[in-house]
């Protein structure tokens, strides 16, 4: 017993080279888990790998585009080939649609690519990977998930309506999820705030100071804050929660 959160673990960290991402990578990395990091972009892939490298921690990177059922499959078998188990997957890329913020558009504006492609990405990847995921998780006999869905997957907000509507998604899947696959499989949803990364960046731009006003912790979450949450619901102290939605908002809610 060495008192990390994650020891010995092996997970799988979607959209690794992402702000919250990142930040999950190598706070599993330093909490002990043996990684498998995947993202399509394979650039910030292998940068993301080989700082978790340095940390003197394990990390396999699997380029992967998750709207592809056959890239997916082929990408967690390999992950199950290379570590012969998965203990845990934090499903957690995502594209913001590009139309979000001030000035962005409202849901009978948004075209019809960008919606698609916010599905696509946010809702059929997340699904695509869960059932990658389940399976092995089902025939080894345990496992955890978490899901990145947003507060755009608890209540509306004006300009998200392909990314709403994929988030909103996201917990439907979680909470089916979590109830077909108890107590196999424990299964949850983080919601994260507005956080400092660059899919929020054009939002930030458009609306920062309207944004700012509404929050109740007087900043943005840093990717840290979102993988905290992500991190210790993949942990076996979370033993207990399954179909939750964990949100982690600064006050934003609340108010
Ligand atoms: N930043 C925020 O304010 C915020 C708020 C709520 C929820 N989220 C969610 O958090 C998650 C992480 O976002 P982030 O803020 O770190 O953004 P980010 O843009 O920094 O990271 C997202 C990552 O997903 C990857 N990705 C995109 N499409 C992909 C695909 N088809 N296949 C594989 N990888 C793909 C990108 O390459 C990128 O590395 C997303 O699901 C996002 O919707 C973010």
């Amino acid at each position: 017993m060495t008192g990390l959160l994650l020891d010995g673990k092996v997970i799988l960290i979607t959209g690794a080279a992402g702000g919250i991402g990142r930040a999950a990578s190598l706070l599993a990395a330093r909490e002990g888990a043996r990684l498998s990091l995947t993202d399509v972009s394979e650039n910030g892939l292998e940068e993301i790998t080989e700082q978790v490298r340095a940390k003197s921690a394990e990390a396999l990177a699997l380029p992967a585009d998750l709207t592809d059922g056959e890239s997916v499959n082929a990408m967690v078998a390999a992950a199950v080939e290379h570590y012969g188990r998965l203990d845990g997957a934090f499903n957690n890329a995502g594209v913001s649609g590009g139309q979000i913020g001030q000035g962005g558009r409202r849901v009978g504006e948004w075209d019809e690519t960008a919606f698609d492609r916010a599905i696509a990405v946010n809702l059929k990847g997340v699904w695509l990977c869960l059932r990658a995921e389940l399976r092995q998780m089902e025939s080894q006999g345990g496992g955890a998930i978490v899901n990145t869905a947003s507060l755009a997957g608890l209540t509306g907000f004006k300009t998200t309506a392909g990314y709403s509507a994929a988030k909103h998604g996201v917990i439907g899947l979680t909470k089916t999820a979590a109830i077909e696959y108890a107590p196999t499989v424990r299964i949850n949803a983080v919601c994260p705030g507005y956080t400092d990364t660059d899919l929020m960046k054009d939002a930030k731009r458009r609306s920062g100071d309207a944004i700012m006003a509404r929050i109740p912790s007087a900043r943005l979450a840093q990717p840290q804050d979102i993988a905290e949450m992500a991190c210790w619901l993949l942990s076996d102290r979370a033993g207990y929660a399954t179909g939750g939605e964990f949100v982690v908002d600064g006050g934003y809610m609340a108010g």
